[in-house]
């Protein structure tokens, strides 16, 4: 992929009513490992749960991409701004600078599943997507057997682009993929909705 050789580069960290969205350190390394450790939060994602040390060498590249000129990856934690602790992560990425589209992802400790914390991640990252980075379209995608990822996608805004059939074969079968996106013109709309 060609990156400009400038790119708006996303301040951080990012507050919001819960939570502050901010830079792995290495020391995330064994709070990001508790988070993930549960089975159940790996059951709709083509990959067998990752091992210690996997986990350990993807902080340690969230923390290289940092200093990247131009940054295309901003694998970013997300901690509650009352303890402190690491609950989840939150993924931007930068995949066209060109055409200016980007993707966003966002994983949460199981026991704090289903208390909008997705939601507000997801919230962060599509206002730096559209605001300061200024893309075009962000598209999410997830397993299509995993119903609270689309209901995120679909209460952050984004629609239903369709699904990819069999795109990895893992774990003893086929996965497929659906694709939700949004662009500017209609993110534009609802934020000014939910500003008002
Ligand atoms: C997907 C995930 C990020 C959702 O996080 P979360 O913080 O629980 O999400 P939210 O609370 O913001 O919203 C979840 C929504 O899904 C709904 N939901 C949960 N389980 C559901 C199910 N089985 N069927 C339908 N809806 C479901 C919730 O009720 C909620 O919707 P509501 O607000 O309308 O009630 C979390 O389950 C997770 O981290 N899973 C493992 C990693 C992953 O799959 N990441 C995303 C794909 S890459």
């Amino acid at each position: 992929m060609n990156a400009p050789a400038m790119l708006p580069v996303l301040t951080l960290p990012i507050t919001t009513r819960r939570l502050i969205i901010r830079e792995y350190a290495t020391a995330d390394t064994l709070a990001v490992t508790e988070n993930v450790c549960e089975n159940l939060y790996w059951e709709h994602h083509a990959t067998e749960p990752p091992s210690a040390a996997q986990i350990s060498a993807l902080i340690l590249w969230a923390v290289q991409e940092q200093s990247i000129k131009p940054r295309i990856n901003y694998y970013l934690a997300a901690t509650r701004k009352d303890s402190g602790a690491v609950i989840g992560e939150a993924v931007l990425r930068i995949t066209d600078p060109i055409n200016r589209q980007g993707e966003i992802g966002f994983g949460v400790a199981r026991k704090f599943w289903k208390q909008g914390f997705a939601t507000e991640m997801g919230q962060v990252l599509l206002g730096a997507a559209f605001g300061q980075m200024k893309l075009h379209r962000v598209l999410a995608q997830c397993a299509p057997e995993n119903k609270s990822s689309i209901r995120v996608m679909q209460k952050l805004g984004l629609a239903r682009e369709g699904l990819l059939r069999d795109v990895a074969q893992a774990r003893g079968k086929w996965w497929s993929t659906v694709v939700y996106s949004i662009l500017e013109h209609e993110y534009a709309k609802i934020s000014k909705v939910t500003k008002s």
